[in-house]
């Protein structure tokens, strides 16, 4: 508790970067809290700060990211880990109970931070209201990961009341109506929780009950002194000693200055304890705030005054107010400083533009005196500068109170509505002349549009003494185009969007004072003034109960809670990093390219391998067999050897004695290069230089040009589909642990491919592979794992490990394919789709890796097209190698399949789903590639989800709504998918398992496939428990292992459960086979009589289990034979509202019906469905990975890539698993999950362009219209063409060099 005594070592010990997280992990051992990405972006790293606060006599609690928290500020601190409040083995805290059996946790690599987030509010709130819920999880990344487990109930096909798992997670604290007395049989049974038990709450320790800093606390580290000032005195002595010491309070901008930008400060002033930089002080202007005041005490004070006072007085704050709503997630706001949001001076800061619009005053301190200046535009005189000089401290910020006559507002705009950093953000003040609607003083503030924030001074002057009408919305907007302007390849990119951004949101401004002023605002303009209100989100659940009669001890078909969840949610279930250390253990840090194309001419380790802790450097001349490597074609290097192909290319190695030095050392390694032409970053640069991997493939059926001659009409059109980032939030991990003998060495790996990761150049017999869970995967560890592997096994003389931090991951293992798809279809007057050719195009980066041609399978989605041809390039260009990514290419040509049918669509102006509808497949039709569809269920998941999510009246809703809002637009869509499951290289779809027997009865179980979250080994547990007949309690799996199961293929393709499934099948079958003669002996036995008899009897009670999928292969020449075992099939519907003006858009419902066949665990399966859903939300609609035109990857960790947050969930989603629909060709009838409701989302961004055509429409639009994905709010503003997009014209393309380009 009391860090005093022993932070000093740690941080001499780990180096100036040791924060809260490091230290629980490496001084203390304490595992549980995780990292995910060490920038106070994904929340994994949550524990709970309490501190006594004097002048409130009580302890406040708040949660916090152990990623920033610098261990010397915790002074007088308690900090609470997942540890603290409850075990597995001890007690539960009911949170963690909750969370888990409430099947809220996946992978688990989150839960422990999801478990402290709401911890900590419970602490100081224990009857919060849902939104305090929602927003202590706000920016969290559980939607991947924890799989979004709302409560549902099981019903025999009546709809469960709707009800969220939050409400569950509260139970203790809120009564909420049970489930089980409504249903027979819900996912889960809230009566087994365990009550609250108040004693179990961990009491603050009272020594740490003290008012105030005595003394001044001094720390030296190995490279920094950090001096924690007692008063203010003290404080501005020390700015003069140390005029360019850095000052810290919550460490949220500096932590990223010193970890990602790699800043040293060499002194830190830390004067969090000084009282006049804490205190809050109401005065007849305003509030004045210490600069050290937190944003959460900052919104709490700012809420109580606008509760007390006169409305006209409260704009301004209730303007800070709107913007600390979306200031980045709850942990970073309960530590970042007012005053350290201003002295950071980042131009898209979010406070700073209402300050300046408020003239909010500062007063500035130094030994010397104090000043107050205004804050306005000569405040900021340059890029993250400010007018103090180096000796002066901001003391106190004085926020105004409006005066009557005045009308303020602030705007955000940002990729992802919750936590995240703006595109631009402004701040608005109008003040007229008494009793009237003359302009007195205007001013208007942007961020995001020049290097610091900026006034529209000119528009702002231009507009005094004009009345607040037509004509100077229209000056005002001319003016702005022409002030607020930007060059093409400004940094930040999205220039022509951010400047249509001044225009729109001055537009929000002007109706919004329009309206205040009671002028008779159009009501259908309205729109355009609402601020974002969260509903509260609902969910249902809906899975078939097993039959009647099933024995209650077999598990199969039930909703049997993850073998893991309890421990994860606990924080002890063991990843791979949480492996204690190993005596000597040394650390890896990988070395590599800046360039994208170039041969290396030297490398210079001299300064680095004389740093402390170095141990040694590794390279290409250090691998002892090949160095070629690759999954399928050995078309890669381990490590580079003379030319380096993109940036991130690895290149080598340092090893030392801890991560900090590891990773000091490898910046200091000096590489020259000698760059080469040509550089291939995009698609269209590999199509110039026509740079494909080979072979180009084709898929054709039927008579092309009979099919466009009998066409009604033809189309051409072409989409871009950008690529992803995987986002597993455990990052690639491995400990080596050489052996000592006969080159044997044992690999801890977070690997889906075990079997891949033996292959080292040593007899696969030496080593031992072994992964116990994966903080998710995603096929990104299905190839990608195994350089990271090698490299850390060739420097493994000792143990070596290295977990890579999350901007080296994204730097290095590339993601999902981006995708350039061209198309002519040819269609007849109803609709139906005649003629199809299709060409895809896809970034594979610079190795062939996985880019197979599994987009071709589904050129046509789930649509029968008699006369088709698709051919697909696999482009090789400059870029870290793309590789398998849940779905595979599928997401991608089915994505590309809809937009031409969208455009059939609109082409003749029919309902998109009536043309999706004609076209659809029927039973025994046969696929582009021959294979013939029975056993198909796609019209029945199409009704039933038409009839869920009442389609009907939905549209009728939507068209009404669309009348009367102009500015703000609702969308509709329902889209099919269609999956076919296998490996499609045919050798793959094997799979081993290994049962023994113990004598005492239990059973320990392990086959081929990994466990990354997905509940595999709990299904296999369920598949083992059914086959033996025994409870699953008696079954154990440890781990996966190349020593148990040889030859494993990847855990991937959907077909994991399918494969290990059915070799566990075969092995469990093979045992009850040797047991039989002893049960018929002995019908009256038990299992363990069963067990001792047959081994007293020397029976082997070890068994191999195997499997082959029947009846695979396809050839590409030919067109023949099946490349797929059977197909998954799914509808979703969706219903989004887009905002016009800004292009923000909010998920208002989604209805899914998929076809699991017999689930063989509805909870897994549902939280599969919707965790896949989300993947793909985020896949079309949100994530974007921008690369600079010389292939450097600038979103490199959650601050730039934003993946789907909470609140991205749609407010009310609706997931069936289709009844009565039995798999014949898997294990117990059931169906692979793992990959086909990632295409659903699809839904969301089709619902998404069907709001853009209602704006257009507006513009006098219609017809067929380019909509490339994801569906930005970048991209929805540009394609709701208006006034306001016509006054900024994008530049023209070839006549600047962009920030970034579409890869
Ligand atoms: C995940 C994440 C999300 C974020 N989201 C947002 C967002 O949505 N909007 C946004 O605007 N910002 C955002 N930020 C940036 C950052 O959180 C804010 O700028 C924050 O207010 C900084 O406060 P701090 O106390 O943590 O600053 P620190 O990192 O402690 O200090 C920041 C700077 O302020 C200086 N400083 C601090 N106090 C004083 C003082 N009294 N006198 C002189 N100099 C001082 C420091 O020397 C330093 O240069 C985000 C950051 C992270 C990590
Ligand atoms: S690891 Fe701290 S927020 Fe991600």
């Amino acid at each position: 508790y009391d860090f005093s005594s022993w932070s000093a070592g740690l941080v001499c010990r780990a180096g100036e970067r040791m924060v809260l997280e490091r230290s629980q992990r490496i001084g203390l051992g304490l595992t549980g809290t995780k990292l995910g990405c060490a920038e106070g972006g994904c929340g994994a790293c949550t524990v709970m700060l309490s501190k006594y606060q004097p002048h409130l006599s009580k302890v406040l609690h708040h949660s916090v990211n152990g990623c920033l928290a610098p261990l010397c500020s915790l002074h007088h601190c308690a900090v609470t880990t997942v540890e603290g409040i409850g075990s597995v083995a001890g007690k539960l805290h009911p949170v963690q109970e909750r969370i888990a059996k409430s099947h809220g946790s996946q992978c688990g690599f989150c839960t422990p931070g999801i478990v402290m987030s709401l911890y900590a509010l419970l602490r100081n709130n224990p009857t919060p209201r849902m939104a305090d819920i929602e927003e202590a999880f706000q920016g969290k990344f559980g939607v991947k990961l924890v799989g979004l487990q709302h409560l549902g109930c099981k019903t025999n096909h009546k709809f469960s009341k709707p009800r969220t798992f939050w409400k569950i997670i509260l139970q203790p604290y809120q009564l909420v109506s049970s489930c089980t007395s409504v249903l027979p049989a819900p996912l889960y049974n809230p009566a087994d929780f365990l009550p609250l038990d108040p004693t179990q709450e961990i009491i603050f320790p009272p020594e740490l009950m003290v008012d105030t800093l005595t003394h001044q606390h001094t720390r030296g580290g190995e490279r920094v002194l950090w001096l924690q000032p007692a008063s203010l005195d003290q404080l501005l002595e020390l700015k003069t000693q140390y005029p360019n010491a850095k000052m810290v309070v919550g460490n949220t901008e500096v932590g990223i200055e010193m970890k990602f930008k790699n800043l040293l400060y060499p002194v830190i002033l830390a004067p969090g304890y000084i009282p006049e930089l804490n205190t809050i002080q109401h005065t007849d202007e305003g509030i004045v705030f210490g600069a050290s005041c937190s944003l959460t005490l900052l919104g709490d004070v700012l809420k109580a005054a606008v509760g007390k006072l006169p409305l006209y007085q409260t704009e301004v704050f209730n303007a800070v107010l709107e913007q600390l709503r979306w200031f980045a997630g709850l942990q970073i706001r309960n530590v970042a400083a007012i005053g350290g949001n201003i002295m950071t001076a980042s131009p898209i800061s979010d406070l700073n533009p209402v300050f300046m619009a408020a003239g909010c005053k500062l007063t500035l301190m130094s030994k010397g005196g104090e000043r107050v200046v205004v804050m306005d535009e000569k405040f900021f005189p340059g890029y993250r500068k400010t007018i103090l000089t180096p000796e002066e401290v901001l003391l106190c910020v004085l926020i105004p109170y409006t005066k009557k006559g005045q009308h303020f507002a602030a705007y955000k705009q940002s990729p992802r509505r919750e936590d995240d950093i703006s595109i631009v953000t402004s701040g608005m003040s109008v003040t007229f002349a008494e009793g009237s609607t003359v302009v007195k003083h205007l001013a208007l503030s942007y961020g995001g549009m020049a290097a610091t924030t900026v006034m529209a001074k000119n528009t702002a002057s231009r507009l005094l003494g004009k009345q607040w009408g037509e004509e100077l919305l229209q000056d005002a907007c001319s003016s702005l185009a022409e002030e607020m302007t930007l060059h093409p390849s400004a940094p930040g990119g999205m220039v022509t969007y951010r400047r249509t951004l001044t225009l729109s949101l001055f537009y929000k401004f002007y109706l919004t004072v329009q309206q205040k002023l009671a002028k008779g605002v159009r009501d259908d303009y309205i729109s355009a003034t609402e601020i974002y209100h969260q509903t509260s989100p609902s969910s249902v659940q809906i899975f078939q109960a097993v039959p009647d009669g099933q024995k209650e001890e077999d598990v199969v078909g039930r909703p049997m809670m993850h073998l893991s969840a309890l421990k994860q949610a606990t924080g002890e279930a063991v990843y791979c990093d949480d492996i204690p250390l190993y005596e000597n253990e040394l650390y890896l840090c990988l070395i590599t390219s800046t360039k994208a194309h170039a041969t290396i001419q030297s490398i210079d380790t001299a300064e680095a391998e004389s740093m402390p802790g170095v141990v040694t450097c590794v390279f290409a001349k250090d691998i002892p067999g090949s160095n070629m490597t690759g999954p399928i074609v050995y078309d890669e290097t381990v490590l580079a050897d003379d030319t380096v192909t993109c940036v991130g290319h690895i290149i080598g190695a340092v090893v030392a004695d801890t991560q900090a030095h590891a990773q000091r050392a490898a910046k200091a390694v000096r590489i020259t290069y000698q760059e080469l032409q040509p550089v291939i970053i995009t698609i269209q640069d590999a199509i110039t230089h026509q740079s494909f991997f080979q072979p180009v493939r084709t898929i054709q059926r039927g008579d092309l040009d009979q099919g466009f001659t009998q066409a009604d009409h033809i189309l051409e059109g072409e989409m871009h589909m950008g690529g992803q980032e995987h986002f597993y939030l455990e990052t690639n991990v491995t400990v080596a642990v050489p052996k000592g003998e006969d080159g044997e060495m044992e690999l801890f790996v977070s690997t889906q491919s075990a079997t891949k990761t033996q292959a080292l150049g040593v007899p696969a017999s030496r080593v031992v592979i072994r992964v116990k869970r994966m903080g998710g995967g995603f096929g990104g560890k299905e190839s990608r794992s195994t350089t990271l592997s090698t490299v850390v096994a060739v420097a493994a003389q000792k143990p070596v490990r290295c977990m890579l931090d999350r901007d080296e991951d994204m730097l290095v293992t590339g993601g999902r394919h981006p995708f350039y798809g061209r198309y002519k279809v040819g269609f007849m007057k109803s609709g139906k789709v005649v003629a199809l050719e299709v060409t895809y195009y896809s970034n594979a980066g610079n190795s062939m890796d996985l880019s197979l041609s599994r987009a071709l399978f589904h050129m046509e989605n789930s649509y029968s097209i008699a006369n088709i041809r698709g051919r697909g390039y696999v482009c090789k260009t400059h870029l870290p190698s793309n590789t398998a990514f849940r779905g595979f290419g599928g997401p991608q040509g089915m994505l590309i399949a809809e937009s031409w049918m969208s455009d059939v669509a609109l082409s003749l102006g029919l309902p998109a789903e009536q043309v999706r509808r004609l076209n659809m497949y029927i039973q025994g039709e046969r696929t582009p590639y021959s294979q013939i569809l029975d056993h198909i269920t796609l019209d029945r998941c199409w009704d039933q989800c038409l009839e869920i999510s009442s389609f009907t009246q939905r549209r009728a809703g939507i068209e009404t709504y669309n009348r009367d809002h102009r500015w703000t637009k609702r969308g509709l869509s329902v889209v099919p998918t269609k999956f076919g499951i296998s490996f499609t290289a045919a050798f793959l779809n094997q799979a081993g398992a290994l049962a023994h027997i113990y004598t005492d009865g239990s059973v320990l179980l392990t086959h081929g496939g990994t466990e990354m979250g997905q509940g595999l080994n709990t299904k296999m547990v369920q598949v083992a428990s059914r086959t033996l007949g025994i409870p699953s309690s008696k079954i154990h799996i440890t781990e996966t292992s190349t020593n148990t199961v040889p030859n494993t293929s990847p855990t991937a393709a959907s077909a994991s459960s399918d494969l290990n499934g059915a070799a566990v099948h075969n092995a469990c079958e093979i045992l009850l086979h040797r047991l039989e003669p002893y049960k018929t002996k002995n019908p009256k036995g038990c299992w363990e009589d069963w067990v001792n008899a047959a081994y007293f009897d020397r029976v082997n009670l070890s068994a191999n289990g195997f499997y082959k999928t029947p009846d695979l292969g396809y050839d590409f020449e030919t067109n023949t034979g099946r490349p797929f075992n059977y197909f998954s099939y799914g509808v979703a519907c969706s219903e989004v509202e887009i905002d016009c003006l800004t292009g923000s858009h909010k998920n208002i419902h989604t209805s899914i019906v998929i076809d699991v066949g017999n689930s063989l665990n509805p909870a897994l399966d549902i939280g599969q469905v919707e965790g896949g859903f989300m993947q793909g939300v985020g896949l079309y609609t949100l994530e974007e990975l921008k690369y600079s035109p010389e292939g450097y990857l600038f979103t490199r960790g959650p601050g730039m890539y934003k993946i789907p947050a909470f609140g991205d969930i749609p407010t009310d989603l609706t997931v069936s698993l289709l009844r009565d629909a039995p798999n014949d060709k898997a294990i117990f009838s059931s169906k692979a999950i793992g990959e086909p409701p990632l295409f659903l989302a699809a839904s969301v961004f089709f619902a998404i362009k069907d709001a853009i055509i209602a704006a257009r429409k507006e513009s006098g639009l219609s017809g067929p219209f380019r909509l490339d994905s994801p569906a930005t709010p970048e991209r929805i503003r540009n394609a709701c063409e208006d006034r306001f997009t016509k006054l900024c014209p994008p530049a023209e393309p070839g006549t600047f060099t962009p920030w970034a380009v579409v890869v």
